[in-house]
């Protein structure tokens, strides 16, 4: 595209789009990125410029990777043959054959499957199922939903209200308070190991991180509490993967209580930590997981929440209604991308290749700006700090996240900054060779950052 006609189109992107969550002065200053085209992992953008997307198109998505005829194809047949179904008392053969295969791949008897269009709606749905069970078990009056701070589970009110503070969400939560009754919303200490809120050491702690689910529940009298919202593997507080033993005491204090556990598996379903879902690595059953994102690789939006058969089986009538849920044309996508995440051991290669590239980041320790390595499968981050020896964070106006990120971005690799971490989830068919380059590229820029972080130290004096 020639670059006057590339200018017009960026100028009318930020003119016309409001964009999500995007600074205004980012978008005039750097422009919108404008992509064209993907192959495998690869992404190119409108300049032509070919990039290694370590990020699986920026949240997570596209797990089975770009240019797959397969579901497009599967998409086109289905828009020919039926490209809608009303939710009401309607569906099609595409949506049942997807539901029990989401029975057939979920653990334990997570088996009826309520379809919407976003992991935001299905968090949504999610807390309205555990409401309705407690209706049908005479115990209406269970409506609080208890989740952890630094969690994720969506931008529509009521997902927004479960999310508890995170790096850049802040912003967010004061739009939903005013609106929701956070009354009936409480938040629990996260499993966050390397900042521990009690300043505890695993396992000498004894998992006290979700003693304090216990807490919260009895705070909001536990009569009272419907739901604990969870993340296996908390995604965009950073990957934070829980101790051992940590889900299973949680488990263990919903059951206590009465009360439901809903996995929010929108960032770990379908293979992103090397096993199908974040709780398999656990050994826990949730009583609702919910997914998204991965189940069409990005292919067209659809959700679900998937409840325990029991569950489903109480409930008389669920109202919750989505114009566009169980769409006939989604559905057939979700089946073709899971075919390929099957037929391709995907799953397995996440963790093969995810396993590599966990010992390659770990080398970057030596930069003394790298506070901590995690991952998990292909989910990763790489966690910045002031000094590794002091973990002191640095403070979020330097951006140095977004440093790091964009001087791998003029490399030609996709990483996402996000409240001082750099995150890593590329796509699961990433090879050994693109886990090496993405560590290369993310090496020479934490070099060049930290050269700049220690001149600036040096140029203050302090
Ligand atoms: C863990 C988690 N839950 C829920 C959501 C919300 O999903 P959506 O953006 O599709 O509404 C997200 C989005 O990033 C997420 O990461």
């Amino acid at each position: 595209m020639a670059s006057g006609d590339l200018d017009q189109l960026r100028q009318e992107a930020v003119d016309k789009i409001i964009f999500h969550a995007t600074p205004k002065a980012w978008l005039e200053q750097a422009g919108p990125w404008i992509l064209k085209r993907g192959e495998g992992a690869l992404l190119y953008d409108a300049d032509g410029r070919e990039y290694l997307d370590a990020l699986s198109g920026g949240v997570f998505a596209v797990l089975a990777g770009y240019g797959r005829d397969e579901v497009a194809d599967a998409m086109y047949e289905q828009a020919r043959q039926l490209p809608y179904t009303s939710p009401y008392g309607t569906t099609s053969a595409v949506a049942v054959e997807l539901a029990n295969k989401l029975a057939e791949l979920t653990p334990g008897d997570l088996s009826a499957s309520f379809f919407c269009n976003s992991g935001s709606e299905a968090i949504e749905a999610a807390i309205k199922l555990s409401y309705h069970y407690h209706q049908a078990n005479g115990e209406g009056h269970r409506y609080k939903v208890v989740s952890l701070r630094r969690g994720y589970h969506g931008a529509t009110m009521g997902a927004l209200s479960a999310t508890g503070w995170s790096p850049g969400f802040g912003l967010f939560r004061r739009v939903a308070d005013p609106v929701v009754p956070v009354a009936g919303y409480t938040t629990a200490m996260p499993p966050y190991c390397y900042r521990c809120e009690l300043g505890l050491n695993h396992p000498s702690c004894a998992l006290a991180c979700a003693t304090t689910i216990e807490q919260a529940i009895m705070g909001s009298d536990p009569e009272l509490v419907s739901c604990v919202i969870l993340e296996p593997v908390m995604g965009t507080a950073g990957c934070i993967i829980p101790p051992p033993g940590y889900l299973a005491k949680v488990r263990n204090i919903c059951d206590r209580y009465g009360i439901l556990l809903i996995s929010d598996e929108v960032v770990c379903g379908f293979g992103r930590t090397g096993k199908w879902f974040g709780v398999n690595h656990f050994d826990v059953v949730p009583d609702i997981m919910v997914v998204a994102k991965g189940l069409t690789s990005g292919y067209a939006p659809m959700a679900a929440s998937i409840a325990k058969r029991e569950i489903a089986a109480k409930i008389p009538v669920f109202f919750d209604v989505h114009t566009y849920g169980g769409h006939p044309i989604s559905a057939a996508a979700a089946v073709a991308n899971i075919k390929i995440i099957e037929r391709e051991n995907l799953v397995d290669n996440a963790l093969t290749v995810g396993t590599h590239m966990i010992d390659l980041l770990n080398g970057l320790r030596r930069h003394p700006i790298v506070g901590d390595v995690r991952g998990l499968g292909l989910f990763m981050a790489v966690e910045l700090t002031q000094h590794c020896n002091t973990r002191e964070a640095f403070p979020p106006e330097m951006g140095v996240d977004n440093q790091v990120a964009a001087i791998a971005r003029d490399m030609g690799l996709f990483v996402r900054p996000l409240g001082g971490t750099v995150l890593l989830a590329p796509p699961l068919i990433f090879t050994p060779a693109q886990a090496e380059r993405t560590v290369e590229v993310l090496d020479a820029a934490l070099t060049q950052v930290e050269e700049r972080v220690l001149a600036d130290v040096e140029s203050t004096g302090s």
